[in-house]
């Protein structure tokens, strides 16, 4: 009978062994909050973002990106068109581009600030990108109705509505378009005179208000194309009344 008191202290332990087992089961594969942040990670997990994942990489914006987020003071955001976004772009628009103007395409999607999107709300437009060509960094605009917020490149025009990250140092938002911007995509010729110094009575009046409004018949999102002749018309109104205005 000396087991009696073995099998009892194993007996009345045993509880606490399955409470310690199931605690540390339970803390053990929790995420580490901390620890480098990791952007190609977190579009990966998502599934939908395979072609930004490549671009990414093949550019190697992805590693300036991570040497980024942990240099600067500031942030980052980044766009990231779903795979179903690059489906959509025209055949050979990517493909057509040179290995400098992919670089500007993806960096384009990159924002040198964090930005929550209550942020986007109130920001003064244009954004500057991390794209920047001769004429300097290329610009996106964000207009907001309620919480609502919509990114425009001039050329594309879409909602932003699914935060995949938003902490800083980093925030990523999904975007159902690629963002193409103007100074790539845009219908003003490449070798741009400079801008003629209009007075605002020769623009025509009626014109302001039916380019500061697409019409309905614009709003299909068929094309990026039609879209885009609008928003190259109210850009170019847009410089136009600036260069009177300067
Ligand atoms: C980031 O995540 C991707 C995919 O999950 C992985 O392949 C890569 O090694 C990670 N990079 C870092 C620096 O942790
Ligand atoms: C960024 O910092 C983290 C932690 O401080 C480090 O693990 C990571 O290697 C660094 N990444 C780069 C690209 O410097
Ligand atoms: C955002 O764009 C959609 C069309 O894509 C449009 O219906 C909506 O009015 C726009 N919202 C704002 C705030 O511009
Ligand atoms: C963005 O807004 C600024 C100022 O409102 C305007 O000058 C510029 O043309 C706009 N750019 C685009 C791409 O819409
Ligand atoms: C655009 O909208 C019109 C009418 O709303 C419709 O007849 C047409 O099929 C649409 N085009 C596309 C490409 O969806």
């Amino acid at each position: 009978m000396a087991s009696t008191p073995l099998s009892l202290t194993i007996l009345t332990l045993t509880p606490f062994l399955f409470l310690f087992l199931h605690s540390n089961a339970q803390t053990a594969p929790a995420p580490a909050p901390s620890g480098p942040v990791n952007l190609t990670g977190i579009l990966d997990k998502n599934g939908q973002f395979t072609t930004f994942i490549r671009l990414l990489t093949e550019t190697q914006v992805a590693s300036q990106i991570a040497n980024q987020i942990n240099s600067s003071t500031e942030g980052l955001t980044v766009f990231a068109p779903t795979d179903n976004a690059f489906r959509t772009l025209a055949a050979g628009a990517l493909n057509g581009l040179s290995d400098q103007k992919k670089v500007q395409l993806i960096l384009y999607h990159v924002l040198p600030k964090y930005y929550t999107l209550a942020n986007f709300e109130t920001v003064s437009n244009p954004v500057r990108t991390q794209a920047a060509g001769n004429d300097g960094p290329f610009g996106l605009n964000f207009t907001a109705q309620g919480n609502q917020v919509n990114v425009t490149s001039g050329v594309v025009e879409t909602q932003i509505n699914n935060a995949l990250r938003q902490q800083f140092p980093l925030a990523v938002y999904q975007v159902e378009k690629v963002l193409l911007p103007e100074e790539l995509f845009g219908t003003k010729s490449p070798t741009s005179a400079p801008a003629p110094e209009k007075t605002p009575a020769e623009t025509p009046k009626n014109k302001d208000s039916k380019a500061a409004e697409p019409s309905p018949s614009d709003n299909n999102d068929s094309g990026p194309r039609k879209t885009s002749v609008g928003l190259g018309l109210v850009v170019g109104l847009g410089l136009v009344c600036m260069g009177a205005l300067s």
